[in-house]
């Protein structure tokens, strides 16, 4: 797609960081613009700052694990602005732990938003797509964390390898179906958003297993794994020295033009050597002359 103007776009997780970015260009772009949040107040923020941009906005308050707010959030946009050309499913929380530590709660959240909110809104949106059989753009955002399966980030890093898979064979299908949709996974390094403070406090209560504040409960669990000290502040300083999600924006949409499948943010060197050691890896233990151990795997 090279053109914007006048087409409608709907982007989960919208009202910060990343999908505010791509919202705030899809202004510029003088597209149509729904944003679907679960958040009620930067919902109301966003809309005014997208607004005072010049923006036509549709604001729709969204969890994205429901598959009935997902079908709730294509009925408003076609009610109001008839149909959909570009879907940024991009809605999604952080998580972070020891596997084995994780409560059935830390799954079923970090899964039904990232992953679950990815496949309703291709259930939801494929069809209505496939239906207008116009020019369309499927945006699905996984992150680096879908190609390298870092520790202490488990759930996340298995939802955000499902959206890769998930993606490439959406890829494929619309490909063998010879229809007028084309998708892309966004994988982004850092960028510098909120979203270890929004996971934490837009968590649904009924997925919580203690009434217990962010802070606090960084401080207990360090408390108790004291050697990943270094790991948490190097964690959170690399998000505040991250790319602006305006910039990741723009990255979107120049890959929406270029038809571009990986959309990556941040091609560094150490992003590349860590992908490239995996695949070097699985390439050798396929051809069975030396055996994926331990030691391939970079770990940080
Ligand atoms: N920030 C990074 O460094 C980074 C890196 C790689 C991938 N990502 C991915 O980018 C996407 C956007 O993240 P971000 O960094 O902009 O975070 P963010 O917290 O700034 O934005 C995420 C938005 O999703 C919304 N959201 C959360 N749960 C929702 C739900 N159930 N239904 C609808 N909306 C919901 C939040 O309210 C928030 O507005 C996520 O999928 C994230 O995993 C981020």
């Amino acid at each position: 797609m090279k053109d914007f103007k006048d087409k409608v776009v709907v982007i989960t997780g919208g009202a910060n960081g990343i999908g505010l970015g791509i919202a705030k260009r899809a202004v510029k772009e003088e597209m149509k613009v729904v944003i679907a949040d679960i958040d009620v107040h930067a919902l109301e923020r966003a809309e005014k700052e997208l607004k005072k941009l010049g923006g036509l906005v549709l604001p729709v308050l969204t969890d994205v694990s429901k598959p009935e707010n997902v079908e709730a959030l294509a009925q408003k946009t076609l009610e109001t602005f008839g149909e959909v050309r570009i879907l940024c499913n991009n809605a999604g929380v952080g998580g972070g732990g020891l596997l084995w530590e994780s409560t059935l709660n830390d799954w079923k959240y970090v899964m039904g938003v990232n992953l679950w909110g990815v496949i309703h809104g291709i259930r939801v949106f494929v069809p209505i797509m496939l239906n207008q059989d116009n020019e369309c753009h499927i945006v699905n955002t996984s992150s680096m964390a879908g190609h390298l399966a870092e520790p202490l980030s488990g759930i996340y890093n298995i939802t955000k390898f499902g959206v890769v898979a998930l993606s490439e064979t959406l890829l494929g299908e619309l490909k063998n179906e010879n229809t007028k949709i084309k998708v892309s996974v966004l994988c982004p390094g850092f960028v510098n958003t909120n979203i270890a403070t929004n996971s934490f406090r837009n968590r649904p209560a009924e997925l919580r297993d203690r009434d217990i504040d962010q802070e606090t409960a960084n401080k207990e669990w360090l408390e108790t794994h004291p050697k990943y000290k270094s790991y948490f502040e190097t964690f959170y300083r690399t998000l505040e020295e991250g790319l602006s999600p305006d910039k990741a924006g723009d990255i979107v949409f120049e890959a929406i033009k270029d038809e571009a499948f990986y959309i990556f943010t941040d091609t560094s060197f150490i992003w590349k050597r860590m992908v490239k050691n995996r695949m070097n890896g699985i390439l050798e233990a396929f051809k069975q002359n030396k055996p994926y151990t331990r030691e391939t795997i970079e770990v940080y």
